[in-house]
């Protein structure tokens, strides 16, 4: 049976605070074993960096045919090869990219009393956090986050989001819903590159006003022992797309291509796009979520705002029955968005364990 998911199994420790306390050592339960560790496939303090695809986003709606359709091509053997790509020219205003992340940074450097106003629970994790999942024990990341809801409107509670900075509650809003609308055009690139009606993967998903969007912003510590842990275990995210917002001083992002881990050197003012689990299911494993995690560093403390597009949650998720063969009939089983989401609010990251257990019977034998 699923533990509950009421509260956490035990006091919640900050990992900011413990960072600004000064400790040399991190404590036995931030420490990785050592295959899990970063420095088995990277120095930490050199890591190897590449460039994911950078796709020009405007080109996917020019009416010159031939510069289209080569974006249209990019983003589909991005997707397919990769599961990660950078789009620029998206149309989200860099400055307000640049505000939004300045009033986060704000907010995680207010006194601990102000954000704990806003602690979560297991229940709705709504609220700032500091791990995902309830095993008691369980091994733990090095990072503290923020998560709250953008869509849809009937469940958006803005008294849950921060009052201070003054300026937060609007910015979210309207950053929100420039990258929700953002959204809303890469599921009609998916849908197109898959060979489905431009509006297909957003009918699978519930529609326009039933999507679920929420955001996640990440504060990473500076860690005294960056070699031995990690600022986000390996994962691969459940929902439907995500849009990352990745720090622009400093890196972290990992993706697991091929079996290494690489770097993602991002690009200025790009947002980084990635594959999750539920467009692997509805794609039928044509595309598929990639691997990744977040390594941390002993000099500076990293942010991210991660979007993350996902399926209205009681909305049954399946292979997209047009594309489906006789020597490809589904891989997967249909599952509602809430109930998958369930197991990964109960056990955190883990990979790609939770998409592979969807596997119909006949796949895995
Ligand atoms: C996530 C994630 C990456 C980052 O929140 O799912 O993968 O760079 N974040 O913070
Ligand atoms: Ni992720």
């Amino acid at each position: 049976m699923m533990k509950s998911l009421l509260c956490w199994p035990e006091p919640v420790i900050r990992v900011q605070s413990l960072a600004a306390s000064g400790i040399r050592e991190i404590p036995e339960r931030y420490i990785k074993s050592p295959s899990h560790r970063p420095s088995l496939n990277n120095d930490v303090s050199q890591p190897q960096e590449v460039d994911v695809p950078v796709i020009d986003f405007q080109n996917l709606f020019s009416s010159d045919r031939g510069l289209c359709d080569e974006a249209l091509r990019c983003v589909h053997n991005a997707c397919r090869e990769w599961g990660f790509f950078q789009i620029v020219n998206h149309g989200v205003s860099h400055e307000l990219m640049k505000r939004t992340c300045e009033v986060w940074h704000e907010f995680f450097n207010l006194p601990l009393e102000e954000k704990q106003k806003y602690a979560n629970t297991p229940a709705t994790y709504e609220g700032y956090g500091s791990r995902v999942g309830v095993e008691k024990g369980a091994s733990l990341d090095w990072s503290d986050y923020f998560f709250l809801l953008l869509m849809p409107l009937s469940l958006v509670n803005q008294s849950k989001w921060p009052a201070i900075p003054a300026s937060c509650r609007e910015l979210v809003a309207e950053y929100g819903s420039e990258v929700v609308r953002l959204g809303g055009k890469l599921m009609k690139v998916l849908s197109m590159n898959l060979g489905l009606e431009e509006d297909s993967l957003l009918k699978s998903f519930g529609g326009e006003e039933n999507v679920g969007a929420c955001l996640r912003v990440s504060y990473y510590p500076k860690c005294p022992q960056p070699d031995l842990t990690l600022g986000l275990s390996p994962h691969s995210d459940p929902g439907g797309l995500t849009i990352l917002l990745p720090d622009e001083n400093v890196g972290g992002l990992q993706v697991c291509r091929k079996g290494s881990w690489l770097t993602v050197k991002p690009v200025p003012n790009a947002f980084i796009i990635n594959i999750g689990d539920q467009i692997q299911v509805l794609s039928n494993a044509i595309y598929q979520s990639v691997e990744h995690r977040v390594i941390v560093n002993s000099n500076e403390d990293r942010v991210s705002l991660a979007i993350f597009y996902n399926p209205r949650s009681d909305q049954l998720i399946e292979p997209c029955k047009k594309l489906l063969t006789k020597d490809r009939p589904a891989l997967y089983k249909p599952m509602t968005y809430a109930e998958y989401r369930l197991t990964i609010r109960a056990k955190g990251p883990c990979g790609k364990k939770q998409v592979e257990s969807l596997k119909s019977p006949r796949q895995s034998d």
